[in-house]
């Protein structure tokens, strides 16, 4: 086990109704804030007015900005810089996804910056501050409400990027499972793969003997596989969206990668194809996670059949462990399907014409190596994508 440091101070306020609660929350942060929101669902469902309702009774003055796309643009954080600055607004309220979050953490970067909010993005500047903000979480999926990161698409050019930084973590989150109850199946299926991503990009590690976090990343996923099936089903089933919700945090809130390091070559491949083609984030990821195991496995074969084995029930062949593996990806691989989402290029229409492309952007023209558990170059990305295509 590597050395750590697990400091994780975002406050989660779980359970049904607790969205009334943060207006009570809100005021010990500000009583001037932005409402910041994606394209509508939260009015839809009710939500907003709930939230409105506890900001004003709590006392709370605030503007709005709604219309964050899923893939987060970069001129709608600007938007919301500059909204903050002319109304002296100084906490930002997300209430939706991860989109909305990470739209929300990037306008508190900027607005105390005095440079464009994208040298974050770009690793052309460290911030030293950020304004706080506040989340109410609509769907478990990307783990935005109690991480240190934000992905955010700037338009110039597709880019899709991330950035970390201690500074962002959310004040609190609110997380009421019954939230999720309206949620399109395909988006379920598209959280459920974000968040079993999210737990493999961390299981497949260089790090030896890290049985603690082994087997709590394999008790979120068997958690993730049990429940999902059981929402798509039966929509309003609380006590399944309540595993699923949590697992989704607790995947992601940096706990189950204490002491290991993770691998997020996944994640780089995955942002080119939402960077360029929009394609829902757990989708790229379906397509891209069994090509990019197809493709490395074999650099630690014993890891990936205790993760079949265990995970996926695939009986272990101690005469050919590699059997093992090529079975487990089936079993994932015919998950996805049951769940409806896709597993190739093909079946989310994106051609092959851009995969150099998308190889180059993804490791800066062959400038950088992509992954922690193998580093992979520039032809090692563009041979995943073709696996991925076919
Ligand atoms: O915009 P609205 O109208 O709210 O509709 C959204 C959106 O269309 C809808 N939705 C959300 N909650 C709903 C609902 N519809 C009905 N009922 C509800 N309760 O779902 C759609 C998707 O929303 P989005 O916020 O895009 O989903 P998600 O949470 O999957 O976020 C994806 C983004 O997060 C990034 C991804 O790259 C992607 O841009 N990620 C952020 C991470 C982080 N900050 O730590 C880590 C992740 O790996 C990921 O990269
Ligand atoms: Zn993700």
């Amino acid at each position: 086990m590597e050395n750590f440091i697990f400091h994780n101070p975002t406050k989660i306020i779980f359970g049904r109704g607790m969205e009334n609660e943060v207006g009570k929350e809100v005021v010990k942060f500000s009583r001037k804030i932005l409402l910041h929101y994606g394209g509508g669902s939260i009015k839809q469902t009710g939500l907003y007015d709930r939230v409105v309702t506890s900001l004003k009774n709590a006392g709370v003055e605030f503007w709005e900005l709604g219309g964050v796309k899923p893939n987060p643009r970069l001129s709608l954080v600007r938007e919301g810089i500059r909204i903050c600055r002319e109304q002296g607004i100084d906490f930002i309220l997300a209430v939706g996804g991860g989109s909305t979050i990470d739209s929300a953490k990037a306008i508190a970067l900027g607005v105390p910056y005095q440079g464009d909010v994208w040298d974050f993005y770009t690793w052309k500047a460290e911030p030293q501050t950020a304004l706080p903000v506040g989340t109410i979480l609509t769907i478990p999926a990307a783990g935005s409400e109690s991480s240190p990161s934000s992905v955010i698409t700037n338009e110039d050019g597709w880019y899709k990027k991330g950035f970390g930084s201690d500074l962002i973590y959310p004040k609190f989150s609110i997380l009421n499972p019954e939230l999720a109850f309206t949620l399109p199946k395909y988006q379920v299926a598209c959280g459920a793969s974000d968040i079993m991503a999210h737990l493999m990009e961390r299981y497949f590690t260089p790090t030896a003997n890290v049985e603690l976090t082994d087997r709590l990343c394999e008790a979120t996923l068997k958690t993730i596989i049990n429940n999902v099936p059981t929402v798509l089903e039966e929509p309003d089933n609380y006590d399944a969206w309540a595993e699923i919700m949590w697992a989704g945090t607790v995947a992601h809130n940096e706990l189950l990668n204490t002491g290991r390091l993770g691998d997020w070559a996944s994640h780089q491949i995955e942002h080119e194809l939402s960077g360029i083609y929009d394609v829902a984030h757990g989708a790229g990821l379906a397509v891209i996670f069994p090509a990019w195991i197809k493709y490395n496995y074999h650099h630690n074969i014993p890891l990936f059949a205790q993760y079949f084995t265990r995970v996926w029930n695939v009986d272990h062949s101690f005469s050919n462990p590699e059997q093992t593996i090529l079975e487990g990806i089936k079993r994932l691989e015919a998950f996805y399907h049951r769940i409806g989402l896709p597993t190739t290029l093909a079946e989310i229409n994106i051609p092959a014409d851009r995969l150099e492309e998308m190889a180059d952007k993804c490791t800066d023209y062959g400038r950088y190596k992509v992954g922690g558990f193998v580093k992979l170059n520039r032809d090692d990305v563009l041979k995943i994508y073709q696996l991925a295509s076919k």
